[in-house]
């Protein structure tokens, strides 16, 4: 049964629960809203969804506690709502579209989220929708939206969600074959690379599976992406690997101007670093 909640309509200033007071409206699409919690005295940010859902992804994130995921603070399964602290940037999906990331932080994050991503691979989870809208630039960057995470070694085809994001999934998990694996989320962590690095997707069709050769967009990549397609599985140290050659690119170029100019970075560096990192 679909589990609908009245607060979708509720609108700013509602105040939920007698303890939080919401700072941007629930909608349709919008299931995690900014709401100030008057009992902690913090910004909070409420996300919205059936119990079962909800308490999957509570449960999943109380077994992990890494740096680069953010721990819920409380769950109301009544109300179909989980609390996490506010963190105070747009995801990165947004802050790329918005060109609003500098080289230097986006590699970052993405390092810390990689590490995040090992740390709990071997725990034996895996993310499994891992995209720049499930990655907050705060905190040095943080992996959120455990909704669809998964054991590894599960068969494929009793846990493929129907949320899935298929321009960032692996030819696995497109093909609904196999288990469960790591390389999956090294898969999605790839294109997020990629995307970051190139401002646009490795690909041109919708999916990986959607390609020929012929499709492959042109121009350098950081990965062979072909292999990928024919059953090459990204590894995290083949990810750590190209990031790490991405950070070097950003820093010598970085080095270069500032000896050229003499200065720090103009304000337009951040689409030229980019620039530099992809002709490196
Ligand atoms: N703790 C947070 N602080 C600030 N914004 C958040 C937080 N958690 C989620 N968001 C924002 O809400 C969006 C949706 O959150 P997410 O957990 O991915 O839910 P969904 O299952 O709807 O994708 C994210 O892309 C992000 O922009
Ligand atoms: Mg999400």
């Amino acid at each position: 049964m679909k589990f609908s909640n009245a607060f979708l309509t509720r609108q700013v200033k509602y105040r939920l629960a007698g303890r939080f007071t919401l700072e941007s409206p629930f909608s349709a699409r919008r299931r995690v809203v900014q709401a100030y919690d008057h009992e902690s005295g913090k910004r909070v940010a409420l996300k919205q969804g059936s119990p079962e859902r909800l308490g999957r992804e509570w449960a999943r994130l109380n077994t992990l506690s890494v740096r680069g995921v953010l721990p819920p603070t409380l769950l109301l399964p009544a109300m179909g709502l989980m609390v996490f602290p506010w963190l105070p940037s747009a995801n990165l999906a947004l802050r790329l579209l918005a060109d609003d990331i500098s080289p230097l932080e986006g590699l970052a994050v993405l390092k810390q989220v990689g590490e995040a991503v090992c740390h709990f691979h071997r725990q034996g989870v895996l993310h499994g929708d891992i995209k720049p809208a499930n990655i907050i630039p705060a905190l040095g960057g943080v992996l959120i939206d455990f909704t669809d995470a998964s054991d590894i070694g599960m068969p494929v085809s009793q846990v493929i969600p129907c949320y899935l994001s298929p321009a960032f999934a692996a030819p696995g998990v497109l093909r609904n074959q196999g288990r469960m694996r790591e390389s999956f989320d090294w898969f999605s962590m790839a294109v997020t690379l990629e995307l970051m690095v190139f401002r646009q997707h490795p690909f041109s069709g919708k999916t990986i599976l959607d390609i020929s050769e012929h499709a492959w967009r042109s121009g350098h990549h950081c990965f062979d992406w072909k292999a990928c397609c024919r059953g090459h599985e990204i590894t995290p140290a083949e990810f750590m690997d190209v990031l790490d050659h991405c950070f070097h690119a950003v820093e010598t170029r970085c080095a270069g101007v500032h000896q050229a100019e003499d200065a720090s970075l103009p304000s337009a560096g951040v689409d030229r670093e980019w620039s530099r990192v992809r002709t490196a």
